[in-house]
């Protein structure tokens, strides 16, 4: 059986391959951090898009006293980016995150679902979704959303017969 690894590059967060572009995405990942409504985990998630039409989409986590009523960050901002640029590709997403009291030496990663929403858009798009997760200190970079999902669920499996 073929063998899937997950494929990712580490940067520091200061190093200048990164694009004016790119640079912007960071910061409004980080902005949007600040404005999470998320009071039970006091764990804030800031998620921004960069789409094909040069716009930037941003989202940030958002909790409920009915606990699984929230939602994460990255899916705020690419259903949101989704219901206002159905269009428009999404070419990069930059996620962040603030908490204080926790343990948070690495970039944060993103969770199994959205990982799931990414990919369902990436295949859709035909285009690879660049995945950067980055702290103050450290950016890490996945090439496409594959990398982060590589033995993944697809609409293809629900093809009849
Ligand atoms: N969270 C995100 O926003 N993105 C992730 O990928 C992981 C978790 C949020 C959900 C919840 O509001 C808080 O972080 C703690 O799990």
């Amino acid at each position: 059986m073929q063998k899937l690894y997950i494929q990712f590059n580490e940067f520091l967060i200061n190093d200048p391959c990164f694009s004016d572009l790119e640079k912007e995405l960071f910061k409004m990942a980080k902005d949007v951090c600040q404005v999470a409504y998320a009071p039970y985990s006091n764990f804030y998630v800031g998620a921004s898009l960069l789409l094909e039409n040069q716009v930037f989409v941003t989202g940030s986590n958002q909790e409920n006293s009915s606990f699984p009523c929230g939602i994460c960050a990255e899916r705020v901002a690419l259903f949101s980016a989704k219901s206002n640029y159905p269009n428009f590709k999404v070419f990069k997403i930059a996620i962040t995150t603030q908490a204080k009291g926790f343990q948070n030496s690495n970039p944060v990663a993103p969770c199994g679902l959205c990982r799931q929403v990414l990919l369902e858009y990436e295949i859709k798009q035909k285009h690879k979704i660049e995945i950067y997760i980055f702290n103050a200190k450290k950016v890490i970079k996945f090439n496409q959303a594959k990398d982060l999902l590589p033995f993944y669920f697809a609409e293809d499996r629900l093809k009849r017969k």
